[in-house]
């Protein structure tokens, strides 16, 4: 028999991952899609999706127009698919955005998942459909040291308020009406699918500009905050694997392992022999090229958060031990996998520009 699991936000990053893997699985996947002027079919498109529909047992993909706004249309697509599990992945995911938008935030992030439990509820839905809430570090604010499933949460953004209204109603769910409902309180995780304005990508999309000359420099915000990164696609497995145990419960899937935001800057400019000197302090700081002695890196204050966590580092062991989940892309393969991709994707927007240091630096990858 086919599983058939209903994703919400299946045009973003995890969305994109989790619908490989599931459509790897023979799942029918369905789609919570927001109606917008453009088509957002991006990510499903570069995971080449469409081919696992086609070569799979059964497995079938299919997006809906919705919203997690609209507590009807929910009911509606969840009374008609019936899935035996949902993903609940939709959110307004930047933190930074969230000072602006706190109200919009807290509407999607905290209530949108209340009225997808609520609609399992209200269609007597408890023992048939299981969910998964995209849960956060972000719950642990500026913690010191590693954070477990322990640790208590201090939410500092209204991003983080609104996933802490989340997790709570999922857990509330579970012990009030039965449903296996799981929060997976995941760290950061990133990949060539990552969307330009988190950290990791827009250095890495900004690092192939400038090598191939189409940026003059990288402007940031805070270098100094650190974060546990690992990479999508093993993420993704975590999430799944929550849903295939005999009894719900929450789980931190994460590396352990953290590295400053100006480290991944200089380690990414460095796989293209750049080497980075910094001059300067607080918003007077400067990248500096050593060779050219050109300024790479500057910073904008625009980018500082009014709250900013500054530490996040993820204790898994839960994870590994009852999941048996553990990452496998290091930090290293991560930003090869995110450069390659932009640099690849910067030098087919400008075919004429030189490949040759590029496919040297790459060749034995
Ligand atoms: P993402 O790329 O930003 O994707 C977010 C998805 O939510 C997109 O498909 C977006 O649709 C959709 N969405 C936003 N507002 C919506 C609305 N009102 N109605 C319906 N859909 C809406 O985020 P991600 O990195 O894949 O993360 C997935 C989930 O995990 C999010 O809930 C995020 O908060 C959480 N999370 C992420 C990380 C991480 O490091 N990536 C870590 C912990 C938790 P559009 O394409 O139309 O914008
Ligand atoms: N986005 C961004 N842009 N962040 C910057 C910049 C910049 O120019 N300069 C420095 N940073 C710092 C931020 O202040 C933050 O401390 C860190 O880089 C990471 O920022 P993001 O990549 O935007 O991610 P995030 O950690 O705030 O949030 C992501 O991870 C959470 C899990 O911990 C998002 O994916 C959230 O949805 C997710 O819950």
């Amino acid at each position: 028999m086919n599983k058939t699991a209903l994703i919400t936000g299946i045009t973003g990053q995890d969305g994109a991952y989790l619908s490989r893997l599931l459509l790897q699985k023979n799942y029918r996947v369905h789609g919570l899609k927001r109606r917008s002027s453009n088509e957002n079919q991006d990510r499903a498109e570069q995971l080449h999706l469409i081919d696992f529909v086609s070569n799979s047992d059964g497995a079938s993909y299919q997006t809906h127009y919705g919203d997690m706004t609209d507590t009807a249309g929910l009911v509606r697509l969840i009374d008609e698919i019936r899935p035996d599990e949902i993903y609940n992945l939709a959110a307004q995911s930047h933190v930074r955005v969230s000072f602006d938008m706190p109200e919009f935030t807290g509407n999607v992030n905290g209530l949108g998942t209340l009225r997808l439990l609520e609609a399992i509820r209200l269609l007597g839905l408890e023992k048939n459909t299981k969910f998964y809430q995209a849960s956060t570090s972000e719950l642990y604010g500026n913690v010191q040291g590693k954070q477990n499933e322990e640790t208590p949460f201090a939410p500092r953004s209204p991003y983080a308020a609104a996933k802490l209204f989340a997790y709570w109603t999922t857990v509330n769910y579970r012990e009030a009406y039965g449903i296996f409902a799981c929060n997976g309180i995941l760290f950061n995780h990133e990949s060539p699918l990552r969307g330009e304005n988190f950290v990791t990508r827009k250095i890495t999309n900004s690092v192939a500009k400038i090598h191939y000359g189409l940026l003059d420099k990288l402007t940031m915000g805070n270098i100094d905050a650190c974060r546990d990164w690992g990479h999508a696609a093993d993420f993704v497995e975590g999430m799944v694997l929550m849903l295939q145990q005999a009894i719900p419960d929450d789980y931190i899937l994460a590396t352990g392992e953290v590295h400053s935001v100006r480290e991944f800057i200089e380690k990414t400019f460095a796989r293209l022999d750049y080497e980075i000197v910094w001059q300067g302090k607080g918003v007077d700081e400067k990248g500096i090229e050593r060779k050219s002695g050109r300024t790479l890196i500057e910073i904008d204050p625009i980018f500082f958060r009014p709250t900013e966590v500054r530490y996040l580092c993820g204790d898994s062991s839960k994870a590994k031990k009852f999941l048996n989940w553990k990452p496998r892309h290091s930090f290293d393969d991560l930003i090869d996998d995110m450069l390659r991709h932009d640099l690849d994707s910067v030098q087919n927007s400008q075919s004429s520009f030189p490949s040759e240091r590029i496919k040297n630096k790459f060749k034995s990858n």
